[in-house]
Formats: C-alpha cells, structure tokens, sequence
C-alpha cells in the first residue's frame, strides 16, 4: 500500500517542517520531517500518545506568521500528525485557542508553556500516564523550552523521545531582544550540547529539578537539516523590520532529539 510519507503531508498541510513554505516567499520549509521521519515510522500504525507544543495558530496572545496561505486556519502541524499517525492520541497546547481542531483523536488546550503549574494541570487533564513522543515548537524563548522540558519530561515514556525545534534560529537566547529572547538563561542549544559533552547543565538556567532530569536522559541528538533556498527577502516585509539576528539553518544544529533512558520511570 502506498503512504504519503511525512513530508508530502507536511507540504500539503503548509507546516514549515516540511520542505516548502506554506506561506509563500516569506518562510520556508525547515526540512526537519525527514528526520521525524527516521524516528518515527515505526509507530506510525501504533496506538501512542503525542504532544506538541505551540500549533501555529493566530490569536490574542500571538500572531503566528505561519497561519496563512495552504495553511489559512493555522494547526497544520496537528493536522499532519493525524494523517501520519494512524492510530495516534495527538494532544496540542498553545497560548492562543485552537479547539476548531479538535476531532476524534485530537485535543487541544490552552496552556501557556512557561508556566509549569499549568503544564501540570494539563498533563492531569489529559489523563495520560506517559506520552511517547513530545515536541517543542512553541514559543522558541530558552526560559519556556526548559521549564517546559523539566515539566513534561518526567512525564515522557521511558525510551520516549522528546523534540526541540529552531535551536538555530529562534530559541538562541543571547543577546536577543525580540519575542524570543531571554537573555538571563543560556541558550537551549548550548544547555544541551554543554550536557551532552561534560554531564552537568551550564548556568543560569531555568530547569527545574536538572539532577532528576540528568539521570532520566540517555541520549541528546542533533539534526542540521540542509537548507532548501535563501532566506527570502519576504521576511523583512513580513516581520516589517530587519530579520532579526538569525543563522540560517545550514551546518547549525537547529532540531534536537533527546531520549529518554528505558530504565526510567
Ligand atoms: C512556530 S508556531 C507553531 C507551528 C506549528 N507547530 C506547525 O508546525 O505548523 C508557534 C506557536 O507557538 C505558540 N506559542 C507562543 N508562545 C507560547 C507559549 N508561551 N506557550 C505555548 N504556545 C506558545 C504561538 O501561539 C504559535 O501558535
């Protein structure tokens, strides 16, 4: 039986995961499904349960640039996971309200990812016991992405896989003064790969419970996808000033994977 493979689904939902932009010139495709593919083609018939963080959907508490285009309504990434998984629970949470994507085996909710109570209060609302795959694509600031990875790790299976997106771009953290900064932790990327290379997490930080964590992590990997075009002069037009300090993708470890040890609970 032939089956769409991951990055056809993603061009035509207009995520940016995949290899075209869903939005025209002013974005493109980060080419990270090939990757998500690598790791997760084998559950693709398995009944698992997955979050993701940050559906690209436009509200009150965020203009998300992606939801526009193929992908007009915004929650393309959702709907993508649908189509991929067969079998799958996809849970999604983001600041602003995306319950038009709720169907059988989606459910959204509004959670701020900063806010670790919140996060709490979602994980005891889904009723999961343990997610098998979560990924980060929400707000990309270094604070959100390690309070939400020491909330929602714990709650990650054993052997699980936990995803952070945009290291490269947004998510760098220092010395940015734009919406994705927060310039008193270091950047995720280097967090990681410091840990990766020496065992302990560099400070500052904004981990909550790092030696719980260190012990659950068996492996960190990093994925540079290869760049599919130019950044394309549209981004000045759309973000309606200079593109913000960004390196672009190539030869940067822009999506990174952490497991979670088998032994862990
Ligand atoms: C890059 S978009 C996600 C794109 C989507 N995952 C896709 O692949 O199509 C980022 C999303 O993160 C959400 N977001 C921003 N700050 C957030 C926060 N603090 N907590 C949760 N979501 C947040 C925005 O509302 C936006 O919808």
């Amino acid at each position: 039986m032939h089956r769409a493979s991951l990055t056809a689904i993603a061009d035509e939902e207009g995520t940016d995961k995949g290899t075209v932009s869903p939005v025209g010139l002013a974005i493109t495709g980060h080419n990270y499904t090939d990757v998500y593919d690598a790791y997760l083609n084998g559950l693709r018939d398995r009944p698992i349960a997955l979050l993701e963080i940050g559906l690209g959907v436009s509200g009150p508490a965020w203009k998300a640039e992606l939801a526009t285009g193929r992908n007009a309504q915004g929650g393309a990434s959702m709907r993508m996971w649908y189509r991929y998984l067969s079998k799958a629970r996809i849970f999604g949470i983001d600041v602003n309200p995306a319950g038009f994507l709720d169907n059988d085996r989606t459910a959204t909710a509004v959670v701020d990812q900063g806010d670790p109570d919140r996060l709490r209060e979602f994980v005891a609302e889904t009723g999961v016991e343990r997610f098998d795959v979560i990924i980060d694509d929400g707000s990309h600031r270094p604070d959100h992405q390690q309070v939400s990875f020491s909330v929602l790790f714990p709650h990650l299976a054993p052997g699980g896989l936990y995803f952070i997106e945009d290291l490269a771009d947004n998510g760098l953290g220092d010395g940015r003064v734009d919406r994705y900064s927060a310039d008193h932790v270091v950047n995720t990327r280097r967090l990681l790969r410091a840990f990766s290379e020496g065992g302990e997490f560099p400070e500052p930080n904004a981990l909550l419970e790092p030696a719980t964590l260190a012990s659950a992590i068996d492996s960190i990997s990093f994925y540079c996808p290869p760049v599919s075009g130019e950044r394309p002069r549209g981004l000045r037009a759309l973000l309606g000033r200079r593109p913000p300090t960004v390196r672009f993708l190539g030869g940067q470890e822009a999506l990174c994977v952490i497991r979670k040890a088998a032994e862990a609970g």
